[in-house]
């Protein structure tokens, strides 16, 4: 059954994949051919076909709060990237301190979702809000150096452990 199941589901996306690719021929689109070529990216990975992230349990409500956190983290990113650029560097700062930075932790009921969490997981969070709290001092020394680009390294710290945790982790 097993056996039977996967090259069945491959055909289906080199399937897909061929016929992605006769659509972009057919439209001479350069912005369709990136979107095909990034879609070939994904369909050739193994992540594509199998999900290797580590399965972590929490509690319904837990696992309910911390999703909502995470839309919460998304929008805050959205937010301070709008403001960067408005050059509104202390609101920035202030963002990513409250809502993502050490001091969200308390806010976020940090300590009761960390013990559920595999060490590893732990401490890439610990790192996104230590790196959150560096980004909010190198946006306000933006304001002062008027340099932009120290705060934008800061904020792809801060990209790069939501990357981390979701490349390795899911919730259940
Ligand atoms: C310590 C781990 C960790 C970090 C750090 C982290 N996330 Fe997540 N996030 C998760 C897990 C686990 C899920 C659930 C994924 C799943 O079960 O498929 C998730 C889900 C999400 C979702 C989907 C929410 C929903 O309603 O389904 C968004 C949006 C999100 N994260 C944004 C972010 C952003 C933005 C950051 C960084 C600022 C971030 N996350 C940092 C672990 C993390």
């Amino acid at each position: 059954m097993k056996e039977k199941t996967i090259p069945t589901f491959l055909g289906a996306v080199a399937m897909v994949a061929v016929m992605a690719s006769v659509q972009a021929e057919q439209k001479h689109d350069p912005s369709m051919h990136m979107q095909h070529m990034q879609e070939m990216q994904h369909t050739n990975t193994d992540a594509a076909v199998v999900d290797s992230r580590t399965i972590v349990h929490f509690p319904n409500d837990l696992r309910i709060h911390t999703l909502a956190n995470m839309r919460d983290h998304l929008l805050a990113l959205s937010e301070i990237q709008d403001a960067l650029a408005r050059e509104q560097f202390e609101k920035a700062g202030e963002i990513a301190e409250k809502r993502l930075g050490m001091t969200s932790m308390e806010l976020h009921g940090a300590h009761e979702v960390g013990q559920y969490m595999p060490k590893e997981m732990a401490a890439i969070g610990t790192e996104m809000h230590r790196s959150a709290s560096r980004f909010a001092v190198a946006a306000s020394d933006a304001a002062v150096a008027d340099d932009v680009k120290p705060a934008l390294a800061a904020l792809s710290d801060v990209t790069r452990q939501c990357v981390a945790c979701h490349s390795g982790f899911r919730v259940q």
